[in-house]
């Protein structure tokens, strides 16, 4: 056993003490013990706690690798994820406004994946365990919406009609307006009896819509969320923001950062989370490289009412970026990328000097890397809202505003 001081958290949440060595659930400033296995401390003990230091409010947390803060206050939480992209700016020599993180509140999660294992007497349901396979069951998760809980005993009713016993189903269980939508990959095939006792089952839960990997094998009505005053279906599995709260804090802030542009471009546009509450006020060309989102954005804005046109354009924004002619007739551009971020697209907007750029990301390391690539071009960097969607995990998002001077 050795004793070890918590310098700082790394990437995953872990704390780190000089070495380096790696201690799960701690935090900077505390003396810790344990026995050290290569870069990791093992059977961690708290010598002198940090004053952050909260009891987790979930009973599964230790267990459970599904969150990795629970063990600090909010507060601690939402200055340590603002650090993270204060960080990754100030390596790029920016230091621009960063506004006070918001999270959204605990039991918000709207979709959340979970393992469900058949067993010998029926079937378990919940996350991995913190670095192992081993499945936690969580009945009492505080993170995802109580109607995804309430879904668990479907769930298990779904691995015993559909699961071998080898290998485990992901369900992914998404809370829409009309009811819960899952959807499994890693079942056994589809055949007649197995598709039949999955639409019965479907039938007598009132599921809004079943997918078994690639097919959808009931649908009792389109899963509708509202995207501004529209009401959009999302294909089976395709992005989703994780909470409503967190859309709504992004539709705001992307609303805030292209103000009051008429036309605007919405790249990586998915389903229209932002195209949507924008063409209330401004006409919108959506760009977003999955065709069924494409299509499922269209029909949510021509059953809408009060709508500016919204044209749309299915494309691979990394092989074909929008180019400047393209993006001349734009008075401001809402980006948000997956992780691997935008440079492509960031070096065509630079060339159109479009006004006004609003920015949404789920990388603060790329984030940078193409804030820099902005700057550099006489673009500022107005202000960077961190976005909690994902309490308690380390994962960090953020809105921001960029200004060509
Ligand atoms: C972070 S999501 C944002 C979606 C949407 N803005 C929203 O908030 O719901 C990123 C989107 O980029 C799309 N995407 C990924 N790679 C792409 C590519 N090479 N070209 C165009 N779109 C892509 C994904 O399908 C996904 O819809």
């Amino acid at each position: 056993m050795s004793e070890h001081k918590i310098i700082r958290l790394g990437h995953h949440g872990d704390g780190i003490a000089e070495g380096p060595v790696f201690a799960p659930m701690t935090l900077p400033g505390e003396l810790v013990s344990g026995t050290v296995d290569g870069t990791a401390l093992k059977d961690v003990r708290i010598v002198t706690p940090s004053s952050d230091r909260v009891a987790a409010p979930c009973r599964h947390f230790k267990a459970c690798g599904g969150c990795q803060l629970q063990h600090a206050n909010d507060d601690f939480v939402a200055q340590w994820k603002a650090d993270v992209v204060r960080h990754a700016l100030s390596a790029h020599d920016l230091s621009p406004d960063i506004r006070e993180t918001i999270t959204s509140p605990a039991q918000s999660r709207q979709r959340a994946t979970l393992a469900v294992k058949r067993t010998k007497s029926g079937a378990m349901v919940g996350f991995h365990g913190r670095a192992s396979d081993t499945l936690v069951e969580v009945p009492e998760c505080q993170l995802i919406d109580p109607k995804i809980k309430a879904s668990f005993g479907i769930l298990k009713e779904l691995a015993i009609i559909g699961a071998s016993r080898k290998a485990p189903l992901a369900a992914t269980v998404t809370v829409s307006l009309d009811g819960l939508d899952v959807s499994v990959q890693g079942g056994k095939p589809l055949d007649g009896p197995l598709r039949a006792g999955l639409a019965q089952l479907c039938d007598a839960t009132g599921l809004t819509r079943l997918t078994w990997g690639d097919e959808v094998v009931a649908m009792r009505t389109p899963p509708r969320h509202a995207f501004g005053s529209a009401f959009v279906a999302p294909p089976a599995g395709t992005f989703l923001q994780a909470t409503a709260h967190g859309a709504h804090a992004l539709q705001t802030l992307v609303r805030e950062a292209v103000g009051s542009a008429k036309r605007v471009a919405d790249l990586f546009a998915g389903c229209g989370t932002f195209s949507l509450p924008l063409a209330e006020r401004s006409e919108v060309h959506a760009v977003e490289g999955d065709k069924g989102m494409i299509a499922a954005l269209d029909h949510g804005w021509r059953f809408a009412t009060g709508l500016k046109p919204i044209t749309h354009e299915v494309r691979d924004l990394f092989r074909r970026p929008l180019l400047p002619d393209e993006l001349k007739r734009f008075e401001a551009v809402v980006l948000d990328p997956p992780r691997a971020g935008a440079a492509d697209q960031v070096a065509e907007i630079l060339k159109a000097d479009v006004p006004v750029l609003a920015y949404v990301s789920c990388n603060p390391v790329t984030f940078a890397r193409d804030a820099a690539q902005l700057a550099g071009a006489g673009y500022v960097l107005e202000w960077v809202q961190p976005v909690d969607q994902f309490r308690w995990s380390s994962h960090v998002e953020l809105a921001s505003r960029f200004v060509k001077t």
